[in-house]
């Protein structure tokens, strides 16, 4: 561990509260600043935090633009399973952030490169992102970055693992359902942003949380390259804390 800031929290509605007080001061300082999110389960308690902030007049999203992290192969848009539909249902609907403003990796691409290389264009059109936020995979996947013998630079198509697509099953009726590929920020992508927060919850995670911060670096845990990060501020609950 090099610069990373950990803050161990009771539940997952303290991790969220104190995530939104990042994104707070970050909209603050910057009203058009740029967000890079997340989809999974984690992140639920922040973004309720986020939607309420709004509704009490503390956080004014009608000038932040987001990027989100990653998308599933072969989803619609609206599909139930989409990350598009995730963001849609769990935040952008119940804030003032224009639809223009948001961008979700096209699922339904039909010239890869192109989509992955116009999502790259379209973050660094906005100056890059400013806050981005991570939840992390069993395996130590960061947005759809999986194991492998490097770290993947920019917005990129992947092979899911049989672990991420089982723990991700149960959103799906069933395995077979869960897509097999995805598109992802590379890593590159995310260590560009300024500034990341990351929220991880639950004994689950415990061990690799150890091996992600207090671990060497390698890209067989995704997530380790995080260490390197200039600015990364860790939340997590007393379960998943390795200590
Ligand atoms: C998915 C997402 C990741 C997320 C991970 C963990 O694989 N692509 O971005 O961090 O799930 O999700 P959860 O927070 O539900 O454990």
């Amino acid at each position: 561990m090099i610069h990373t800031r950990v803050h161990v929290v009771n539940n997952p509605e303290e991790m969220g509260r104190l995530a939104a007080d990042l994104f707070e001061a970050a909209i603050q300082a910057k009203p058009a600043c740029v967000i890079g999110l997340a989809t999974g389960s984690t992140p639920l308690p922040l973004y309720r935090e986020l939607i309420a902030r709004e509704k009490a007049g503390r956080i004014d999203f009608s000038k932040v633009r987001s990027a989100n992290l990653d998308e599933y192969k072969g989803l619609a848009p609206d599909h139930p399973q989409s990350y598009r539909r995730f963001m849609q249902e769990n935040l952008f609907d119940h804030i003032s952030i224009r639809p223009e403003n948001t961008i979700v990796p096209d699922g339904l691409a039909a010239d890869i490169d192109a989509m992955c290389k116009a999502y790259e264009e379209k973050i660094e059109s906005w100056g890059g992102v400013d806050l981005q936020l991570l939840g992390i995979g069993h395996d130590g996947h960061i947005g759809f970055n999986e194991p492998e013998d490097h770290f993947p630079g920019m917005t990129h198509e992947v092979q899911l693992t049989e672990m991420t697509r089982d723990a991700n099953k149960r959103f799906f009726a069933s395995i077979d359902e869960v897509p097999t590929a995805a598109f992802t920020m590379g890593i590159g992508t995310v260590m560009a942003a300024r500034k990341i927060v990351m929220v991880v919850t639950g004994e689950d995670k415990r061990e690799i949380l150890r091996k992600t911060f207090w671990g060497p670096v390698t890209p067989q845990v995704p997530a380790s390259i995080l260490q390197f990060h200039p600015d990364v501020t860790l939340i997590c609950d007393k379960a998943a804390y390795p200590f």
